[in-house]
């Protein structure tokens, strides 16, 4: 399988308008800064973006990052500003001809951020064995990764080896393509749709549980959006199932339980996050105001604590008491609902090869940012 991808990433695609499910991304919505962060990016590595989701944790100053499956490098090179000269991104992909390009814009970049040495480096090898690249033991404070996990064709060894190399309470934030059901076997042997991130994904419910086993114990969603296959024949090849682009962060804690419980704790968010002043979003079921207490289960008491944002809240509270389960606050991540509502919509009657965008919707305090990748 990974000599069909790299195939497909490096010879059959030229550009991202050569993608047969994500078109019609745009960059329209997102927030200013990030339009200027993109738009310091050399227009080669721009035009080999291939991903299906913005990848944009907050508070990344001095943070090392590593990006899994970094193609060209757009979003190592986006990371590369976020960081800052003092942090410092590391791209792996194992594709050459996605590589070429990413390496070939190190010192463009490097010159364009006003950097005194470049902050990126680019490594060939397979995101199942990044033992083989030295990537040591709790070394990285961020894991990205851009609609590349469900093009592995082992999945746990992939989520094993990111938990192996995270601190301590930090976090891979990532967009992947899931499936409402299981892939059919005879799908998966499919090039075009295995190449094009349909037939390799996961059922998203396979997926927190494999993500859970590892040690990720609550995968958190931040957002979805349902992808739609235009292409008749694409769509008639993928037979009936369903597909999401998700983006979900799994933070590596200590202490967490199986579900959230409720021990009476609130946090209180300081506002000192920059761009986020007003409010942070952690996930789909926990956004802050600033200055206000907030009611959080254990889990994400002990995940903020761990966490790099843990200096930025003030943690009012204990684990002496239990109260139950932890009442979301938010609806529960509902694939079919998700995809009732775009079935809803009407089809679209040309055979053009796009799909409707692929991206994830904004996070509640992102709305006015970003709708697209
Ligand atoms: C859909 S592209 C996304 C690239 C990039 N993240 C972006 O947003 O443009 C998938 C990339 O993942 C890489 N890839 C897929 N499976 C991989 C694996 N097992 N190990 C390393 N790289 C892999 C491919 O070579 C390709 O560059």
């Amino acid at each position: 399988m990974h000599d069909i991808v790299k195939d497909y990433y490096g010879n059959v695609l030229k550009g991202s308008d050569d993608l047969q499910t994500n078109a019609c991304c745009t960059d329209d919505n997102l927030s200013s800064s990030l339009k200027v962060i993109l738009s310091n990016i050399h227009d080669e590595v721009m035009s080999r973006y291939y991903g299906c989701g913005l990848v944009t944790p907050e508070l990344l100053a001095g943070c090392h990052v590593l990006d899994l499956g970094c193609g060209a490098g757009r979003d190592c090179y986006a990371m590369a500003q976020m960081v800052g000269e003092t942090g410092f991104v590391t791209g792996v992909d194992m594709t050459d001809e996605q590589l070429a390009v990413a390496n070939q814009h190190v010192e463009y970049h490097r010159e364009k951020f006003g950097y005194e040495k470049a902050n990126t480096k680019f490594l060939k090898g397979y995101i199942e064995k990044l033992d083989e690249l030295n990537i040591a033991d709790n070394s990285i404070d961020v894991v990205i990764s851009n609609c590349v996990i469900n093009l592995s064709p082992d999945k746990h060894a992939v989520l094993n080896e990111i938990f192996r190399i995270l601190k301590p309470g930090g976090e891979i934030y990532f967009s992947d393509v899931y499936a409402d059901k299981r892939v059919p076997a005879h799908l998966k042997d499919d090039p075009l749709l295995y190449g094009e991130c349909l037939s390799g994904a996961l059922y998203w419910h396979d997926f927190e549980n494999l993500a859970k086993s590892v040690g990720f114990v609550e995968p958190r969603l931040v957002n979805s959006r349902a992808i739609t296959i235009d292409n008749n024949e694409l769509a008639t090849r993928i037979e009936d199932v369903n597909f999401t682009s998700a983006t979900y962060r799994l933070f590596k804690a200590e202490g967490l339980e199986t579900d959230g419980q409720n021990y009476a704790q609130t946090v209180t968010y300081q506002g000192t996050i920059i761009e986020h002043e007003a409010m942070l979003t952690l996930d789909q079921k926990n956004t802050f105001i600033a200055q206000q207490a907030t009611n959080i289960s254990g889990n994400t008491w002990h995940t903020l604590k761990q966490s790099r944002f843990a200096e930025h809240f003030v943690f009012n509270g204990d684990f002496s008491k239990h109260l139950g389960l932890f009442a979301a606050t938010d609806e529960q991540f509902d694939f079919i609902d998700d995809h009732a509502e775009n079935h809803a919509s009407a089809p679209s009657s040309n055979n053009s090869t796009s799909s409707s965008c692929c991206a994830p919707a904004p996070a509640p305090d992102q709305k006015n940012k970003s709708s697209c990748c």
